[in-house]
């Protein structure tokens, strides 16, 4: 191709994209139409720790305590969390240990291969301070051991919310001790989870009203080992009794290998309207298991590429992914998200680390900042296009909104940031002014342990204690007739304080 026909094509192509992406039109959003959709969770924005680096997180490090404080303080509840991931499924549960976890790892920074647990490891999950999630081994078949763990967990986490038997068994294979040499199936999984259940909850001395105690699943991006396949299973053999929520695991990226990784499609709104719908059929299977049998739906394990995450997952675009990803998943029907939290130092997309604070947290506390105490979420655009307008409401008013403009703005994008106006109408009568704080970095890209802190509202979070720090900006719009408009930057978001 010679250069000519080159630029012949790609000036028509910016001309299509020019067409289907108004930036300098002012867009206008009727703040009080589209469809409602209950917010089901009371804390959507939760937290997953992987199972060997939990002591880790909550002994050695200076900021886990604030950064769960400051996300339960804006919900209003304290934050979920899950306690499992790979490395559940290589622990065995050891009564006798003092530690609470003792392994070796071949170098630092890896995770190991074989690791033992002690009683301790649940005292330290009981001193946290919202509803816990603890994953028990299934793939290496010690049942027993299993069941150990889960009494002892039952003593000392107070708050306990489920058990999950074994991580992903989308990933067992044939040569795991579980699978007796036979071929994995998602038929023989959902056979071995049952008859988990069956015996493990059993063995637990509950009384009825505590047996929902499974959190079953958890499954790895359906549809292939999925809540479709193993829910009517559950209700057919009369384990459902057991089950206390189900969860998906979801990454829409893998940086497995050395995958590559893309900004760009990572923060797209549409690409994550489209991924979250992928997932509607697990969210119809749960709310269609009759009347007794309907049970929560919810991301137990998540975040923006596989493998602790790749040269995308630390930067301030997976924040702004972060927040629209989790308004779509509450919007679909996922009661709360569980971000996952790996080998400290040594996992891209963690929120925090040893005096460190990372971008994509402030797409949590943006998150949970928005959906805290409102009990319905709208979407207000069409899903079309690179701009997102949501609108929270609480008790039947019209509370908050926020607005997600993705259009990708890093610090290799020529020339400024392109800024995007937005007007609201049919504000409720007699508003007369809106607030709203923005969120904001100097570029997509940019990472807050390379200098380039995020804001919002002005402020940031401190690296050493995750305190927030500065001045909060709140910036004020005037209501005319009815309407405002508010603008947003490429690559920015800012939440709605409707009065
Ligand atoms: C956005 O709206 C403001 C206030 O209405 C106006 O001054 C500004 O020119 C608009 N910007 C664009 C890019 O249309
Ligand atoms: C597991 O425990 C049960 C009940 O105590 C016992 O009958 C069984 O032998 C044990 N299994 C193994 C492999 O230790
Ligand atoms: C699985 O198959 C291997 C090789 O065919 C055999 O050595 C092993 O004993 C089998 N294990 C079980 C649990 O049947
Ligand atoms: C955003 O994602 C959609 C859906 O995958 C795609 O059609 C569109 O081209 C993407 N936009 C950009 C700017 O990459
Ligand atoms: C852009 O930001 C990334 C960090 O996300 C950094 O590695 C890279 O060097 C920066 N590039 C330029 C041209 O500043």
């Amino acid at each position: 191709m010679d250069s000519r026909t080159l630029f012949a094509i790609l000036f028509s192509l910016s001309l299509t994209s020019a067409a289907v992406v108004p930036r300098n039109n002012d867009l206008t959003y009727d703040v009080q139409s589209g469809e409602r959709a209950p917010i089901k969770g009371e804390a959507p924005v939760a937290v997953s720790l992987e199972f060997f680096a939990f002591p880790g997180y909550v002994q050695d490090l200076s900021t886990t305590d604030q950064c769960l404080k400051n996300l339960g303080d804006v919900t209003g509840s304290p934050t979920p969390v899950r306690i499992g991931g790979t490395t559940q499924d290589r622990a065995t549960y050891d009564p006798t240990l003092t530690s609470a976890v003792d392994y070796t790892v071949a170098s630092a920074g890896a995770a190991p291969a074989t690791l033992r647990y002690g009683p301790s490891f649940f005292d330290l999950a009981g001193a946290l301070e919202g509803p816990v999630t603890i994953g028990v081994n299934r793939r290496l078949n010690n049942i027993n051991n299993s069941i150990a763990a889960a009494k002892e967990a039952l003593q000392r986490v107070p708050t306990l919310y489920a058990f999950e038997l074994g991580n992903e068994p989308d990933l067992y294979t044939k040569s795991d001790p579980i699978a007796g040499n036979q071929t994995w199936t998602p038929a023989l999984d959902a056979s071995i989870q049952i008859s988990w259940q069956e015996q493990v909850v059993p063995a637990l001395g509950l009384t009825d009203d505590k047996k929902e105690i499974i959190q079953g699943g958890p499954f790895l991006q359906p549809p292939k080992f999925s809540i479709q396949e193993l829910a009517p299973k559950e209700v057919e053999s009369g384990a459902i009794q057991y089950i206390k929520s189900w969860a998906d695991h979801a990454y829409p990226q893998s940086a497995c290998g050395g995958s590559k990784t893309n900004l760009e499609t990572l923060q797209n709104h549409t690409a994550i309207v489209k991924f979250v719908e992928t997932f509607r059929p697990e969210v119809d299977t749960a709310a269609g298991l009759g009347e007794g049998n309907i049970r929560p739906l919810i991301f137990g394990e998540t975040n923006s590429a596989t493998c602790g995450g790749g040269g995308i997952s630390p930067t301030f675009g997976a924040a702004l992914w972060l927040l629209d990803y989790t308004f779509q998943s509450v919007k679909l029907g996922y009661e709360r998200l569980h971000f996952h939290q790996g080998t400290i130092g040594n996992s891209p997309y963690s929120w925090w680390g040893d005096n460190h604070v990372f971008a994509p947290y402030y797409g949590a506390y943006f998150a949970a900042s928005a959906m805290g105490g409102m009990d319905s979420i709208v979407q207000l655009d069409d899903g079309q296009s690179e701009l997102a307008v949501y609108a929270f409401y609480k008790d039947d008013q019209l509370s908050r909104g926020a607005i997600y403009n993705s259009v990708f703005f890093s610090n290799t994008t020529a020339g400024d940031r392109t800024y995007q106006n937005f007007t609201l109408t049919n504000l409720p009568s007699g508003t007369q002014e809106i607030s709203l704080k923005r969120l904001t970095a100097p570029y997509t890209t940019s990472q807050q342990e390379l200098g380039q802190a995020p804001t919002f509202g002005g402020q940031s979070f401190a690296d050493d204690t995750c305190a927030v720090q500065g001045d909060e900006q709140t910036e004020h719009v005037e209501v005319q007739g009815g309407s405002a408009t508010i603008s947003v930057g490429a690559s920015e978001a800012v939440l709605i304080y409707f009065k």
